[in-house]
């Protein structure tokens, strides 16, 4: 038996000689009592009874350890030309003194803090603090429109916000505090306080007795220590989008969450502590979350924020820049960058001005890796390609071809095999096991491992209606997938309304809703359509009311205006199509991942419980029209 085969049977059979050999890599400032709590299903705790602080592990652990002089984050900006490198102790300091000044505006262990910021290090900071205290706190990516910090808001009733005054997007400087002002007008839950970065390319102007300039904050602030907490207390909540306008608060542990974290560093990014690891992408994301900000600062590793694009900051050859300059060993983004240089670098030019005999390794995940790309980067960059497979949800590897543990050969368009403590099986509608093969839906047997999801934020409910209920035993994915007969792992997409677009989740169903607030729509239904470059495109279906007040080009134009102003121009709502009627099951459900196959070109068959077989020939009509469909 291989090294992988070994240590996967020992995580499913073991769990507590596994997990507990790798939570001796943590520091604990009392040791848990037991492992796995299994005694109340189907709720699972990792390490309960056992107290820490990742902040302490992340950042002081390593200064007692005498890393306090190695770079713990490498600020590239190349929006605002900056390069600033800051030192595990200096990031200490920095965290124990914003951790300070929230202590001094009252947050205290528990406490809710909303974290609305770009890429800059200070996000970091609030992050740590947070984590410093144990407060909880809840990043909301910069891309997203007020309303939708309003939900989180009025979900998560943060004491405190911290927010800068812009985002430096590519060319354009969004200003982050106006959108600030207006979500906390809209929700219902109004914080304490906001402490705002003001950044040199925008001044924001305060609103007296609740915002606080960042400065003025932490001035005269005591740095503040570790508090303990249990391993079982949440570090952070991170709203993804499910299938309705609502998105769910998922919550991560403190204990579990640092030991699969720094276990994950180790065998499956096969990196060191000390070495250069950048993941591109944002704080807002989990995937900034974990690898930008817990996973290398909890092994030890110097950790890139990059605050640009793959292009156009200034060119396609942003990312080679970075590893090279800063000797990034291992690279870890979504595959639609990689689309973006490829389609503005297609012989790779601008490769050859770099030196990138540093990188090691590039990992990507967030999305589908269509074969294509997968061989454009792996014949340009010549080191392994790995994809892996994992959600939100889980903030950690399902799948993956584990580096440092044993390495398969890779096969395009698969995220190779399960990591350990993952038991992932293929089930039908019913429920029942798939043999290899067969595609089905992705489910994985409870329990899962340290550091996924524990429950939604106060709402044990609906964790347990959105991922538990449909299949006793099994957490479900929302994936549809297969195993093939080496026992590879191939994940071919959402069964349910998330889409992905440029590797960012996104809700259709949110997308419905504010197309049905417009007052000449009667019906409508939002879909992800395959597109070269994100991934996914959303697309819309729109049935207007009988004698609609404006015209169809204005009514196309109002909903584009508002999905982009009430979710945010990361949903990227461009196209919709006026229709007679929506294809329908007798019951009136629509029709979407029929219309979603016809989009695509795919086979599909139609649904014996369909209303009106016409109205799918009437669709693919339109879909043709603009494009879409079997070519
Ligand atoms: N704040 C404000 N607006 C933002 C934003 C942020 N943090 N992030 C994106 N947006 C805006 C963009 O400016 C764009 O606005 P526009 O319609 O005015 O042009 C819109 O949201 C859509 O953004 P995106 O889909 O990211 O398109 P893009 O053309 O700006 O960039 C990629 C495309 C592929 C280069 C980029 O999405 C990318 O690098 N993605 C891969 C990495 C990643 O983020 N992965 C996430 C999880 S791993
Ligand atoms: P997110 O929660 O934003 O990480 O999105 C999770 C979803 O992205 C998964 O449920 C998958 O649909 C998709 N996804 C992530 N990584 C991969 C991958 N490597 N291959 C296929 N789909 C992926």
């Amino acid at each position: 038996m291989g090294l992988y085969e070994t240590q996967y049977r020992e995580s499913i059979e073991k769990p507590d000689s596994f997990w507990g050999r790798a939570a001796k890599e943590i520091a604990w400032q009392k040791p848990y009592e037991r492992v796995l709590d299994d005694s109340n299903p189907p709720f699972y705790r990792w390490f309960r009874g056992g107290m820490l602080n990742t902040c302490h592990n992340a950042l002081d652990l390593h200064i007692e350890q005498g890393r306090g002089d190695q770079n713990a984050i490498i600020y590239d900006s190349p929006v605002t030309d900056t390069v600033r490198t800051i030192t595990y102790q200096e990031l200490r300091d920095e965290v124990a003194l914003f951790a300070g000044a929230l202590g001094r505006l009252g947050v205290v262990k528990g406490d809710r803090v909303i974290v609305y910021m770009p890429m800059i290090p200070q996000a970091a900071v609030a992050m740590l603090a947070c984590a410093r205290l144990g407060a909880v706190h809840s990043v909301v990516f910069g891309g997203f429109a007020p309303q939708e910090l309003a939900i989180r808001i009025d979900d998560a009733k943060p004491k405190l916000i911290v927010s800068a005054s812009c985002g430096v997007e590519g060319k354009k400087v969004i200003e982050y505090k106006p959108l600030l002002d207006r979500a906390i007008e809209l929700a219902s839950h109004k914080p304490e306080h906001c402490i705002i970065y003001q950044r040199p390319q925008v001044s924001s102007s305060l609103v007296k007795g609740r915002d606080l300039d960042w400065g003025e904050a932490t001035a005269g602030a005591a740095p503040a220590g570790c508090v303990p907490v249990e391993a079982t207390d949440p570090l952070y909540i991170l709203y993804t989008s499910g299938t309705t306008g609502i998105p769910k608060g998922v919550v991560r542990d403190n204990g579990g969450h640092a030991v699969a974290l720094k276990w994950s560093m180790k065998y499956v990014y096969d990196v060191q502590p000390g070495d250069v690891y950048w993941a591109a992408s944002d704080v807002g994301w989990v995937v900034g979350h974990s690898y930008i900000i817990y996973a290398p600062l909890l092994y030890g590793c110097t950790t890139v924020m990059y605050e640009g694009k793959p292009v156009g900051t200034p060119d396609p050859g942003a990312f080679w820049r970075v590893i090279s300059q800063h000797k990034v060993r291992a690279l870890f983004t979504a595959p639609t960058a990689f689309r973006a240089i490829k389609k503005e670098d297609p012989k790779g030019e601008y490769l050859k001005k770099y030196d990138i005999a540093s990188l090691k390794y590039l990992f990507l995940a967030g999305e589908r890796l269509d074969p294509d790309t997968y061989h454009w980067a792996s014949d340009m960059l010549k080191v392994p390609v790995v994809d892996h497979w994992w959600q939100t949800e889980t903030g950690w590897a399902i799948a993956a071809n584990c580096m440092g543990l044993e390495r398969f050969p890779i096969k395009a368009g698969s995220p190779t095999k399960p990591v350990p403590g993952y038991l992932v099986e293929i089930i039908d509608e019913n429920g029942k096991p798939q043999p290899r093969g067969t595609e089905g839906l992705v489910a994985m047997k409870l329990p899962l491992p340290p550091g996924t999801l524990p429950t939604l934020w106060q709402n044990d409910e609906k964790f347990k209606e959105s991922y538990l209920e449909s299949f006793p035993g099994y957490y479900f994915t929302g994936d549809g997938g297969y195993f093939d007969s080496d026992g590879y792992v191939y994940i071919m997409g959402r069964v349910d309304d998330v889409i992905n677009v440029a590797g960012h989740r996104l809700s259709t169903g949110a997308m419905e809703e504010v197309i049905a607030k417009h007052p000449d729509v009667a019906e409508c239904a939002v879909i992800g359509v395959a597109d070269d470059f994100k991934g996914q495109l959303p697309l819309g279906f729109v049935v207007l009311k009988e004698g609609a007040a404006k015209g169809e080009k204005a009514i196309m134009d109002d909903l584009v205006t508002m999905v982009r102003d009430q979710i945010g121009a990361v949903a990227v709502f461009k196209q919709a199509i006026i229709v007679k009627r929506l294809p329908k099951t007798r019951s009136g459900k629509i029709l979407r991942s029929t219309m979603r196959k016809i989009a695509d070109g795919q086979e599909f068959k139609v649904p014996s419980t369909i209303d009106d077989p016409e109205i799918l020939k009437e669709i693919e009509g339109s879909l043709k029209a603009i494009g879409y469909g079997a070519k």
